[in-house]
């Protein structure tokens, strides 16, 4: 049917018109494209999340995560960031989804007022065990999670522990943002509590100096449970800086 049609038209219009205006549909359609459905990294320029600035080898954040997200695009989907600052990502994540609902955890209070629909703000550190296990209804579970808040490893297991087990969807996805801090001694060496947004917020009580062997403990034993078919990690996908989990 399409090859009767196809040659129809060539032998109305010709084969040369035939090849230009082929092109032309194909010019058009991918304009509609972009214009309706553009790429995670243009959507994360306008709204000036910093994941598009973090890039290694030509490929940003966003480039590496689209690979991940273009599955759940068009779906009802729920993401929860830890992390908010100016709710830069979180916009982004509501535009690229379009009948996503959007969560976000932050321990700065003013994030709260970043709310909007289809954006929710719940108020709390990452390492707070009944926060990680209630926030927006114990029942809740997300498609995607995302840390990017305090980036220390501490933290960063313990919310991963609770949120990964048990507010994952089956199939879901995780990521670790900025591992390159994990090697850091982010207190005694940047001052991390006076100089990073919101980690003013943090107990000055407790330690954010990071020792890297807490992150090589936790791979090396997920990827030996991987290994022998134990657990309920899919997969570890290794970028720079960033890291993504998927859930059996
Ligand atoms: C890098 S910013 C988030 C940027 C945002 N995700 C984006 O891409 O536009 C890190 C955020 O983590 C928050 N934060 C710091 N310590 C935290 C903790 N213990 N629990 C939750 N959030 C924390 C800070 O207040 C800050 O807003």
């Amino acid at each position: 049917m399409k090859n009767r049609l196809t040659q129809k038209t060539k032998n109305i219009i010709g084969e040369k018109r035939y090849k230009k205006l082929r092109s032309q549909i194909h010019m058009g359609l991918l304009a509609i494209n972009s214009r309706f459905f553009p790429t995670l990294a243009k959507i994360g320029k306008i709204y000036q999340t910093d994941k598009v600035y973090h890039s290694f080898s030509g490929l940003s954040y966003l480039d590496i995560y689209e690979k991940y997200f273009d599955q759940f695009r068009g779906k009802k989907i729920s993401l929860l960031e830890i992390g908010v600052k100016d709710a830069a990502s979180l916009r982004s994540w509501k535009s690229y989804f379009k009948k996503g609902n959007i969560y976000g955890i932050d321990i700065d209070p003013s994030c709260k007022e970043l709310e909007e629909p289809r954006i929710q703000i719940e108020i709390g550190s990452q390492d707070d065990e009944e926060l990680l296990r209630n926030c927006f209804g114990s029942d809740k579970k997300f498609d995607i999670i995302i840390d990017d808040g305090s980036h220390v490893n501490k933290m960063t297991l313990a919310s991963f522990n609770i949120l990964f087990n048990q507010r994952l969807k089956n199939r879901g996805i995780y990521i670790i943002e900025d591992l390159g801090c994990s090697y850091e001694k982010l207190q005694t060496d940047y001052n991390v509590l006076a100089i990073w947004p919101g980690m003013k917020y943090n107990d000055p009580v407790k330690s954010y100096d990071n020792d890297r062997k807490d992150m090589d403990t936790f791979f090396l034993e997920n990827i030996e449970r991987l290994d022998h078919q134990i657990g309920n990690i899919l997969s570890i996908h290794f970028y720079s800086m960033t890291c993504v989990i998927t859930k059996i």
